[in-house]
């Protein structure tokens, strides 16, 4: 396992398919679950580790965003990653950015209008990525359900060689989904947190029961989250899953996502998968015990 800094030395070091897992670092299992899809189906393994400012909106949180690079070489390494790249800032953003990535559309509903030209720069670093490191395929959690669709259409309308694969939400036993965030939380705003997935669990279960309508399923989430006042909901929606528009009926593949400030500090952001033309829901993978993401051991490591 190496950790390069540089696109160069990951170009030359990568050989055969390439598969590369975005990441933002401080991995937990939802990371680890990419690394393992992508190890079983790519000659070489590229996990990249960048905070890129260029989409916070919010100083604090880009602050306060955890980092660990020897966490995480040690966890790439133990799921079959091949190498970690970690590029500098300057490695990155050598000049200034003048060429930015806009997917209309896509990126103004939802996480677009609460987190101005976050997804400018969420497009324009992993377009910077999939330039630099050149992978066959990419891989990204479908905890960023908007995100996901984000990339999968800037890949397609800008003809990049990259197949985009969506990978299920790992969510910790008690259903909170896993992110890097969540070790920002208190025990108390912690469970709170967790009226996030079960209004959206109670609504996934009105959808199994042949519920279509957008405001019924939104209510549902809505009915269960006020039960807790340090959670502020900034948005509940159901969008169609391909294209991130808001719709009123679910008809096809769609996405059920909401936002929520927990506390004074930390923004969540969780969702579920629903497809009213198989009548099937992902609401993603519960892992059995607590997360790595609070110290505990990696049973791969
Ligand atoms: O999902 C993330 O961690 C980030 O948005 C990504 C895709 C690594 C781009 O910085």
């Amino acid at each position: 396992m190496k950790v390069l800094h540089t696109f160069r030395d990951v170009r030359e070091f990568a050989q055969g398919s390439v598969g590369l897992v975005p990441t933002m670092g401080y991995l937990h299992e939802g990371h680890l679950a990419l690394i393992d899809e992508a190890a079983e189906r790519c000659e070489t393994v590229i996990v990249s580790v960048f905070v890129n400012p260029l989409q916070f909106d919010d100083a604090t949180d880009l602050d306060t965003y955890p980092d660990d690079l020897e966490r995480d070489v040690e966890l790439a390494s133990c799921h079959g990653a091949d190498v970690v790249f970690a590029p500098s800032l300057t490695e990155m953003y050598p000049t200034r950015q003048r060429t930015t990535v806009t997917v209309a559309e896509v990126a103004d509903a939802m996480e677009g209008e609460h987190r101005r030209d976050h997804f400018v720069g969420v497009a324009t670093v992993v377009t910077k990525l999939f330039s630099g490191v050149r992978p066959d395929v990419a891989y990204f959690g479908r905890k960023d359900a908007q995100q996901l669709a984000v990339v999968t259409t800037m890949a397609a309308e800008l003809s990049m060689p990259v197949h985009v694969v969506g990978l299920p939400t790992v969510r910790e036993s008690d259903g909170l989904a896993l992110s890097s965030r969540n070790t920002r939380l208190t025990p108390s705003e912690r469970h709170d947190a967790l009226t996030l997935s079960q209004g959206l669990f109670a609504a996934a279960r009105l959808f199994g029961e042949g519920e279509r309508r957008s405001a019924a399923l939104e209510a549902a989430v809505r009915d269960v989250v006020i039960g807790s006042p340090g959670v502020q909901l900034e948005y509940v929606t159901v969008a169609d899953a391909s294209t991130a528009a808001p719709i009123v009926t679910v008809t096809g593949p769609a996405f059920l996502a909401l936002a929520a400030r927990v506390g004074s500090s930390v923004r969540l952001i969780d969702n579920v998968f629903i497809d009213a033309s198989t009548g099937t829901v992902d609401t993603g993978v519960k892992l059995d015990g607590p997360s790595i993401l609070y110290g505990g051991d990696d049973p791969c490591c």
